[in-house]
């Protein structure tokens, strides 16, 4: 293992990793040395991810996967196991986010997204600790969180549920799996450039009104969630686990009623 290519021999798999931060998140383990499963729904955009990834030299293979369903998960795995044989990262990054007024809310919407952003993270990180378990290999397992975990996210009540889930689970799975040298963390991203905040055609309005609370004064971009990856994927860092690392130019550290002054203090003249 070099420093620069601290993932040299490891082989990771990326869920979501055909777009957004998934793929950014690819790139950076790839750029690290690790070979890179590329886990999504259409087998089109995983193909033409891989195709960008080795271009770029990352040893790239791309997996159908619905994580939100059990069997095509344990597939994934074995189709993972079959073409790299081995798995020693796990990042659950797949997600949805629908939005609706609470009262509103329908259970087909909340179980759709409890169904992906949640179980869809036990599914697959069950899957890659067992056969981190069976090769008593170690590994790093990491869970795409959001700061919908921490703090309150009006008309998306669900997405809220399932990403301050991931947190508990996170704890959990790490306090349980420290002895067989598997990490846990989350990884917690504030706003972040991706289609998934740009489909609705609402992220220049949303990043106005964003970025009076965010002290970075920008979102973050996939490449910054790739390197925050890689730093929880790094091997050298076996003791640290059950954490949520927070990336999000400072929004969470700084509480609305101040955002609001530093907002105005940002505008008055000579500042
Ligand atoms: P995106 O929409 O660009 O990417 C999501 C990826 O997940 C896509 O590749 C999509 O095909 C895949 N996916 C969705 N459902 C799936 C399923 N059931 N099975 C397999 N793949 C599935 O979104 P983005 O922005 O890159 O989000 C990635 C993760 O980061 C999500 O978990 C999201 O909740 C989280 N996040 C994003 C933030 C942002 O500002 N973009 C902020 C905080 C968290």
């Amino acid at each position: 293992m070099s420093a620069d290519r601290p993932l040299d021999g490891l082989v990771a798999v990326v869920t979501g990793a055909n777009s957004g931060i998934g793929f950014g998140i690819a790139a950076a383990l790839g750029d690290a040395g690790a070979r890179v499963a590329v886990w999504s729904r259409r087998d089109k955009r995983n193909q033409s991810a891989c195709e960008r990834l080795r271009a770029a030299g990352v040893d790239a293979e791309p997996m159908r996967c619905d994580v939100a369903d059990e069997a095509q998960v344990e597939e994934a795995m074995a189709a993972t196991l079959a073409h790299f044989g081995r798995v020693d990262v796990m990042i659950a990054n797949a997600g949805i986010g629908t939005s609706a007024r609470f009262i509103d809310l329908s259970l087909d919407d909340w179980n759709r997204v409890i169904g992906t952003d949640l179980t869809g993270v036990f599914l697959c990180f069950r899957a890659a600790a067992r056969e981190m378990c069976r090769a008593n290999s170690g590994g790093a397992l990491v869970a795409v969180a959001s700061l919908a975990a921490l703090q309150a996210q009006p008309d998306m009540a669900h997405y809220a549920a399932a990403k301050a889930g991931l947190l508990g689970l996170v704890r959990s799975v790490a306090a349980e799996l420290a002895p067989v040298r598997i990490r846990c963390n989350a990884l917690t991203p504030g706003f972040t450039d991706t289609d998934g905040l740009s489909f609705d055609a609402a992220s220049d309005q949303l990043r106005l009104e964003t970025l009076s609370a965010i002290p970075a004064g920008r979102w973050a971009t996939s490449a910054e969630l790739g390197a925050a990856a890689c730093f929880l994927a790094d091997p050298r860092l076996t003791v640290h686990t059950g954490d949520s690392l927070v990336v999000d130019g400072g929004n969470v550290a700084l509480p609305g009623y101040l955002a609001v002054r530093e907002s105005l203090r940002r505008q008055a003249p000579g500042v």
